[in-house]
């Protein structure tokens, strides 16, 4: 098990040893209010949802992994049920591989991972339902009567347990930021002051799992939450959960991070108001600002499929080389996302995404045109 986590030093060294892309802006300092804010990101960062659960992905998972931290991408994005379990057993290898050989240290890499969805070991098991009941119901670790849509849970002991496995199948000590996973499918099944207690409860957890030393900080990772409207089943405030957050940890609680999907085809985080606050309506990008929480932007190409095929207009207005290219400076240029996460599961992609990269980011005003100009 590898010692550490993110640290500023760490982040820093990192990113100097990267002068062409630290020049050009890729790596950012997002304002964080508390705790392990602060540290340097860079403007991309590799998420490892998609992909069949067997070893020919592993190998090139591990692999595009390794490219990725050789060459200026120092955000890892996972969940325990991504791929049952081996894309964080990936991205654990592949940490290994570079701290053994002396080219990595651990504390320049930001690690994410997430849980809430029931997972499988590796494979699906011929009996799921039997697997369940003994890994999880039989030892106490799963209350069947916590379980929402029959596949999510955030229970305190369900999220403690997922923070240990996380851990064996990273080979860390700490994981530096850990996300309740779509905590929005709760509210399909639950009222919501059932909804605000269940939070309550996994942050008052994932608080104790911070001065443990198992995580370095929390958030919640969504899907719907903060892009229907408000009113919308599955609407969550971000106000409201940060005020759960100060309920659970105090004025200097540890809930600093938020994940949404943020692309072309998925502007809602910047163009849509649904976040009220004292009669005020904004945007869920500038409600996060207010609160110095950090926004990692997901689905940047809207799983592949902003990688041809858009309208020309963008690239006009962006001036990138290609539509991927166009989509991933569309999410890594919006005001307040630090960083924009992409599915790599092969190198060729790491090395092809990279080179957006070197361009600075859009400034506002350029960017701002994509919604005015037509
Ligand atoms: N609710 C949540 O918590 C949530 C939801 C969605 C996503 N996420 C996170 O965000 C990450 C990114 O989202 P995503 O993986 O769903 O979708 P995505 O990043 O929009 O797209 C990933 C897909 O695009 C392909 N790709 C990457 N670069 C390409 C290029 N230059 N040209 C052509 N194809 C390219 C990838 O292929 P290869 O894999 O073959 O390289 C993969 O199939 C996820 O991996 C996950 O970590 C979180």
């Amino acid at each position: 098990m590898l010692a550490g986590f993110a640290t500023i030093e760490g982040t820093a060294r990192y990113r100097d040893r990267f002068p062409q892309l630290r020049d050009a802006g890729h790596f950012r300092r997002p304002e964080c209010t508390s705790g392990g804010g602060q540290l340097w990101l860079s403007s991309i960062g590799l998420g490892t949802y998609l992909g069949e659960p067997d070893d020919v992905t592993d190998s090139a998972y591990t692999e595009a992994i390794v490219t990725a931290l050789r060459s200026g991408i120092n955000v890892l994005d996972t969940a325990i049920n991504y791929r049952h379990q081996r894309s964080e057993r990936n991205i654990g290898a592949a940490l290994r591989q570079l701290i053994d050989a002396g080219e990595l240290q651990r504390d320049e890499v930001l690690v994410c991972t997430k849980a809430g969805y029931l997972s499988f070991d590796g494979s699906m098991p011929a009996d799921p339902r039997g697997y369940f009941r003994c890994e999880y119901v039989e030892p106490g670790i799963l209350d069947p009567q916590q379980l929402a849509g029959g596949m999510h849970c955030m229970t305190p002991r369900f999220l403690e347990n997922q923070i240990e496995r996380s851990c064996h199948n990273l080979g860390l000590h700490t994981i530096d930021l850990f996300y309740v996973h779509n905590p929005e499918s709760q509210l399909a099944d639950v009222p919501h002051d059932v909804f605000r207690r269940r939070l309550k409860d996994a942050f008052i957890t994932l608080e104790r799992a911070v001065k443990e030393g198992k995580i370095r900080c929390y958030g919640v990772a969504t899907w719907n939450a903060f892009r229907v409207a408000e009113g919308t089943r599955d609407y969550i405030n971000l106000f409201e959960a940060a005020d759960i957050a100060r309920e659970a940890g105090g004025d200097h609680h540890h809930f600093q991070f938020v994940q949404l999907p943020f692309n072309l085809a998925m502007p809602e985080g910047y163009g849509l108001a649904n976040q009220t606050h004292a009669k005020e309506k904004m945007s869920v990008l500038t409600a996060a600002s207010r609160l110095g929480i950090v926004v990692m932007g997901s689905a940047t190409l809207h799983q592949g499929q902003l990688t041809h095929g858009l309208p020309d207009f963008i690239g006009k207005i962006l001036g990138m080389k290609n539509d991927a290219e166009n989509a991933i400076q569309f999410s890594r240029s919006a005001p307040g996302v630090t960083t924009a996460l992409i599915g790599m599961g092969h190198k060729e992609h790491v090395v092809a995404n990279l080179q957006a990269t070197f361009v600075p980011p859009a400034t506002p005003e350029e960017w701002v045109k994509l919604f005015i100009q037509r």
